[in-house]
């Protein structure tokens, strides 16, 4: 019979009351460091004391409100938005996902109203995750994603993740609106766009007119160490696609753009009935407010130093069990010489959540502010893992 939750996920048999911090507790008591944050989503841990302030003050007010209607609290956080980054405009969504719709139809809206309707194909890449939805799965294009749903939304074109050749030739049809990718491949196994690959996009683009579209979902929201990972390249896109961290744990998502690339999309032509909410939008204003904090980031990327190294020196203790780290900021990953969900099960067993990621990675996408006490702590616990998982 089939479960009363579509049975779409394997779930571990793992079940939370309750999260303080980097934490997570079981009816049991029994306690787990959470090092995959929800999946790059509590940003900053569970139970947040000022994002719960921040929710539930609003919530005594006002939760809902139509688009129809002005709505402070977005305002304020579209303003804080464009005041930090290169984007002129902001949409709010409530996912990743939407936030990835929203994305392709601009590329989209955007050549047909210039006269250039033909100029439709998003170059996308191998190993990329935008979503479940129809245009996601298309966009990322790997066949465990896709199988079985065809036919597929037509007008993407795959290449090799970061082939900067395969880029440039087929940057020369005329077809092309955009490109559209991770600067750092999250679902793909960790996987961060050398610098000199996003410039040359960027070098790309200008030349060719086509829009240059950046995932940020999970990499975004100072997750490596920048408030968007983009700009440890000094390179800006035309279109960004934000979500996860930007909600703390509350659903929220956001589109960011130029004018010029965000010039299509009129009053009528997109729209989302929870989308830039006063509940979402209160807590992102305080998540924008706490994350791009100079003296936060330099913190985050002073964590970031401190987990590499002891995984760096797990990767040389453990040489049978880990082969690499890799990754910017607090978005690691350990590519694995034994099966990467072995590890994440053993974790398990250690009090340690991580999550496994494509090309046997395991991810490490710990809240930006864990205190570097649960640091030494999870490193512990992993040097736990790694003599259990030893070869004999
Ligand atoms: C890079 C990237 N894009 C898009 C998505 C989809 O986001 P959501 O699950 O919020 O719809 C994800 C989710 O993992 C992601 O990592």
């Amino acid at each position: 019979m089939i479960p009363s939750v579509l049975p779409t996920y394997n779930r571990a048999p793992l079940s939370f009351v309750k999260g303080e911090g980097s934490w997570l507790i079981e009816a049991d008591g029994r306690r787990f460091l959470d090092l995959g944050a929800g999946i790059a989503v509590n940003a900053l841990g569970h139970a947040n004391p000022a994002l719960t302030e921040a929710l539930t003050s609003q919530a005594q007010n006002l939760w809902h409100v139509s688009n129809l209607y002005q709505i402070p609290q977005q305002q304020q956080l579209a303003d804080k938005l464009v005041d930090a980054t290169f984007a002129d405009t902001v949409f709010f969504t409530n996912s990743g996902t939407e936030s990835c719709e929203l994305a392709v139809k601009m590329a989209r809206k955007y050549w047909y109203d210039k006269g250039q309707p033909e100029r439709h194909v998003i170059i996308t890449f191998d190993g990329s995750f935008h979503g479940r939805s129809s245009a996601g799965i298309a966009a990322a294009g790997s066949e465990k994603m896709t199988k079985g749903f065809a036919p597929l939304l037509p007008g993407f074109r795959h290449l090799p993740f970061g082939d900067h050749d395969a880029i440039k030739e087929a940057m020369k049809q005329p077809d092309v609106a955009g490109i559209l990718i991770e600067p750092v491949q999250g679902e793909g196994g960790i996987r961060p766009l050398p610098d000199v690959c996003l410039k040359g996009i960027r070098a790309l683009c200008d030349e060719t007119g086509a829009l240059m579209m950046l995932d940020e979902v999970q990499c975004g929201v100072s997750r490596t160490g920048k408030l968007f990972a983009h700009e440890w390249a000094g390179v800006s896109p035309d279109i960004m696609m934000v979500a996860k961290g930007i909600g703390g744990g509350f659903p929220l998502g956001a589109v960011l753009a130029t004018e010029d690339a965000a010039s299509g999309m009129t009053a009528g032509t997109h729209g989302s009935t929870y989308g830039g909410n006063p509940l979402g939008c209160a807590v992102g204003n305080k998540v924008m407010e706490i994350v791009s904090d100079p003296a936060f980031l330099e913190d985050v990327n002073r964590k970031a130093g401190l987990l590499r190294q002891g995984l760096e020196s797990l990767v040389a203790r453990f040489p049978d069990v880990f082969e690499s780290v890799r990754g910017l900021g607090l978005m690691l990953g350990i590519k694995c010489k034994v099966t990467n969900v072995d590890v994440v099960k053993a974790a398990y067993d250690a009090g340690l959540l991580t999550v496994p990621a494509g090309d046997n990675v395991v991810r490490l996408l710990p809240a930006l502010n864990i205190p570097d006490e649960d640091i030494a702590e999870a490193l512990n616990r992993f040097e736990k893992v790694a003599t259990e998982l030893q070869p004999s």
